[in-house]
């Protein structure tokens, strides 16, 4: 099987960004960044967000090395995420982007967190635009991973079906410790 973060890179290639604003709401090591930054192409912009100097410093490092000028970077909380970005982003995001856990090669203690996952989830759907993703990856492996992943399904599934589709790509019969994966369209 693919690994989910090719199925989430696959699925929003099926979506035209070129042209679009999108958000890497965890950026990492930068890979989602760059992706995203090729997808909306030039034209287009990409708000890559990480509460760590060292990964937006990553990520910079990326982009920069693959000639990518569409991407503001922002170190801060995605909680916070309405305060980071510019004013009059509601309804306007074509694409959004969680990849859950902690910084790989990095500080381990330093993961997201339920709480903040969920009120940064919560802000997201209000930033998308009708037909716009947001696409969740989950880990259950390591501490929080397991509660943090169903949190996130319990809000997807409370999500109004007339305003939202929620889906749920995880591998079946799902393992223990499998990572999973949420995707939540915005009619
Ligand atoms: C699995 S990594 C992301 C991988 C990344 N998307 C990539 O392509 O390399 C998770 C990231 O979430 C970040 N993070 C943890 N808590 C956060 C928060 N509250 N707000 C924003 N980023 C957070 C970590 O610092 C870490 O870099």
């Amino acid at each position: 099987m693919k690994p989910l973060t090719e199925q989430v890179h696959d699925l929003l290639s099926k979506k035209d960004l070129v042209g679009e604003t999108v958000i890497d709401a965890t950026a990492g090591n930068g890979y989602d960044t760059l992706f995203l930054a090729r997808c909306v192409s030039p034209s287009g912009t990409v708000y890559a967000i990480d509460i760590q100097q060292i990964a937006i410093n990553q990520t910079k490092s990326r982009l920069t090395d693959a000639g990518c000028n569409n991407v503001v970077y922002l170190v801060g909380s995605h909680a916070e995420i309405l305060s980071l970005l510019p004013d009059n982003l509601t309804g306007k995001v074509a694409a959004i982007t969680f990849n859950l856990g902690y910084l790989p090669g990095s500080d381990k203690t330093v993961t997201t967190e339920t709480e903040s996952t969920l009120i940064a989830i919560e802000t997201s759907t209000c930033l998308l635009k009708p037909g716009g993703i947001l696409t969740i990856l989950a880990y259950t492996g390591h501490p929080g991973g397991k509660q943090e992943a169903d949190s996130v399904e319990d809000f997807a599934n409370q999500l109004p079906s007339s305003d939202f589709i929620s889906q749920e790509h995880s591998p079946t019969p799902p393992a223990s410790n499998s990572p999973r994966f949420f995707v939540i369209q915005k009619r």
